[in-house]
């Protein structure tokens, strides 16, 4: 069955470009059926609508709070019917309020080597560290921020005369090649989260996620 696939965004949108391309590549098994935004002139919005996907832009400034704005974030998808919902640089932090009805159904893409940096500015602080490598990590969305489980990483190495912004356009080429496994890995029941592990094939994975030739079976 194909699976319909809502893209939270704040920003450029090169990640829900590259599930996008996925998607028509067949390398994961659906469609992205909304990507909304919680910034109603963010780039990723043109870009997705330029490929005609259905946009949704929900200006978060707009709800005295962040619980009202994660009950109309979910009303307002709920009629997509999606069956996953991905962050793609979702710059907003979500609440329970959002959070535990899509339980198990919402992923995030955070670039660090989680459980390093969570947060913002995580590529001057992993040099900042004299960290040799960094990396992203795909995990389920629970509770707490950038805390829930990781269903994959992909690492890069740190290069000498390396600056946040070349640092993050290497770990940026390595999400947009993972994020597509991990989503169809999730849509098709191999990846799921069990209470506040990461399960694969029905087996427990390890803190840094899957073997990534797993996934790609
Ligand atoms: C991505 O690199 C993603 O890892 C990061 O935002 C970028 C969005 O780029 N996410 C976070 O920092 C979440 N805490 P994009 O708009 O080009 O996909």
């Amino acid at each position: 069955m194909s699976g319909r696939i809502a893209v939270l965004a704040s920003g450029i949108g090169s990640n829900a470009e590259a599930l996008a391309d996925a998607c028509e590549d067949g390398l994961i098994n659906g469609s992205l059926c909304v990507v909304a935004s919680n910034r109603p002139g963010a780039p990723v919005l043109a870009r997705a609508a330029a490929r005609g996907l259905p946009t949704l832009a929900l200006d978060h400034r707009a709800y005295p709070d962040r619980a009202a704005f994660d009950t109309a974030l979910n009303e307002a998808l709920l009629p997509f019917e999606p069956d996953l919902i991905v962050l793609a640089g979702f710059m907003r932090i979500l609440t329970p309020t959002f959070i535990t009805p899509w339980r198990g159904r919402l992923v995030n893409i955070h670039p660090s080597l989680l459980p390093l940096y969570p947060g913002l500015d995580t590529h001057a602080r992993a040099l900042a560290a004299g960290d040799r490598e960094a990396g992203a990590t795909v995990h389920f969305v629970i509770e707490a921020l950038d805390a829930g489980p990781a269903i994959l990483q992909a690492r890069v190495p740190i290069r000498a005369g390396d600056d946040p912004g070349t640092l993050a356009a290497r770990v940026q080429r390595e999400e947009h090649r993972i994020y597509p496994l991990a989503v169809q890995a999730c849509l098709s029941g191999r990846v799921r989260l069990a209470g506040d592990r990461a399960e694969l094939d029905e087996t427990v994975l390890p803190a840094s996620g899957a073997e990534e030739a797993a996934l790609a079976r």
